[in-house]
């Protein structure tokens, strides 16, 4: 059922262009009851807010279900794949494109087996701890990127910004217990990766090489940006890593994936109508929909005016009142072949600021997906 319902989604998503599949697929969650919608387009649809009498049920429910689908998410990583990859058992062991492969494959079919969470997938968390293990790199100093992987660790876990990506970090545990030998710092970007591209977006290219530190690593908090502030320190925070105007753009595009949770952010919502397929939405309903305050009692967002269902944050919005990022949100929101290509080429090199690879940018890797595209 859940196999259908997907392939349908992707079907529908891909074959239309955007505009018509932003229409259509606004009509479709308006229009039909929710309970339908979660049934039939489980990764294409975002949630209406919950009632708030049914809210504390609603919660308590889920995390039954979370605990239970953990449980045999566990089970079902160390048993039908195999529990522990022979490779792990050596510790000269080189591993080959082969078995990174196997990893990506056990990570896809992690994603696609367990589809009771959020919007109906892991895939936009993942990609979260992917980019927040690499977003805190400073230029300067050398200091932070994914070398190292010390969002395992007090104090960095806990940073305000990294709430929540405790599930995304859980997600991954399974898997690095079936494949002792790859570090969390190659895992983390390898299963962001996957997860871009299970969820229908272009190849990432990845290479291995990053390795595991202790504690003292950590970065300082507020490396990472504060959804409340506006272009100036967007370019700041991007400025220090190293990026260009073009790539925080083609970087921002991601927000087509996933929501926002109160209970980690403080934010609430998705971006789009389809937070769980890789489309430039993002930057086709930032610069059509009509965008007003949010009126609650929350930190201060948007709200689409039409449907009041889909939301922006602060710094989204900077990139349609600042000229220079407004170009390029222009540019993306009409080619989505052109995003994806520069989406790519800025993700490889976030993934791998800071790592003192031993491999030139030609041994990198291009997986392959599990799924039809
Ligand atoms: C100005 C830069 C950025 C800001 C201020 C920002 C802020 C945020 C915030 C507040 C959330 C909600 C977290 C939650 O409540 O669960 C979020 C989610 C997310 N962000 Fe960003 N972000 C930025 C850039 C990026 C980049 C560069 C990427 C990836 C390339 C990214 C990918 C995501 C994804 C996929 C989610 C959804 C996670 C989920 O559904 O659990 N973001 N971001």
């Amino acid at each position: 059922m859940a196999t259908v319902a997907r392939n349908f989604t992707r079907s529908a998503f891909r074959s239309t262009p955007s505009t018509f599949r932003t229409t259509a697929a606004r009509r479709t969650f308006v229009n039909v009851p929710r309970q339908t919608l979660r049934q039939s387009f489980r990764r294409g649809f975002a949630d209406e807010a919950a009632p708030k009498a049914a809210k504390a049920d609603i919660i308590l429910g889920v995390g039954f279900v979370t605990a239970l689908a953990g449980g045999y998410y566990v089970y079902m990583i160390n048993n039908a794949t195999g529990a522990n990859d022979k490779a792990g058992a050596s510790g000269n062991f080189q591993p080959t494109f082969e078995d990174y492969q196997k990893v990506y494959n056990t990570i896809a079919k992690a994603l696609e087996e367990n589809d009771d969470y959020d919007d109906g997938s892991y895939g936009p968390v993942l990609l979260r701890l992917g980019w927040h293990s690499s977003g805190t790199y400073d230029k300067e100093t050398g200091t932070g990127g994914s070398n190292g992987a010390t969002m395992r660790f007090d104090p960095e876990s806990e940073h305000g910004a990294n709430a929540g990506l405790k599930v995304a970090r859980d997600f991954c545990e399974p898997i690095k217990q079936q494949y002792p030998w790859i570090s969390y710092g190659d895992l983390w970007t390898l299963g962001a990766v996957c997860a871009i591209q299970e969820m229908q977006g272009p190849i990432i290219p990845w290479r291995p090489g990053r390795q595991d530190r202790d504690v003292s690593f950590c970065t300082p908090d507020g490396r990472l940006p504060d959804a409340a502030q506006e272009q100036k320190h967007v370019r700041n925070i991007f400025y220090r890593m190293g990026f260009n105007d073009q790539e925080i753009t083609a970087l921002i595009g991601a927000h087509a994936l996933g929501r926002c949770h109160a209970d980690r952010s403080g934010f609430d919502g998705p971006w789009t109508f389809s937070p769980t397929v890789v489309t430039n939405d993002f930057y086709n309903l930032l610069l059509n929909e009509k965008w007003a305050w949010r009126k609650w009692d929350g930190p201060k967002q948007y709200e689409d005016v039409k449907t009041k269902s889909l939301m922006m944050l602060p710094a989204d919005m900077a990139f349609v009142k600042d000229k220079k990022f407004r170009e390029y949100v222009g540019k993306y929101a009409k080619d989505n072949d052109l995003w994806f290509k520069d989406f790519s080429a800025a993700v490889t090199k976030l993934f791998e600021l800071g790592v003192p690879f031993t491999s030139g940018e030609e041994s990198r890797m291009r997986f392959k997906p599990t799924i039809e595209s």
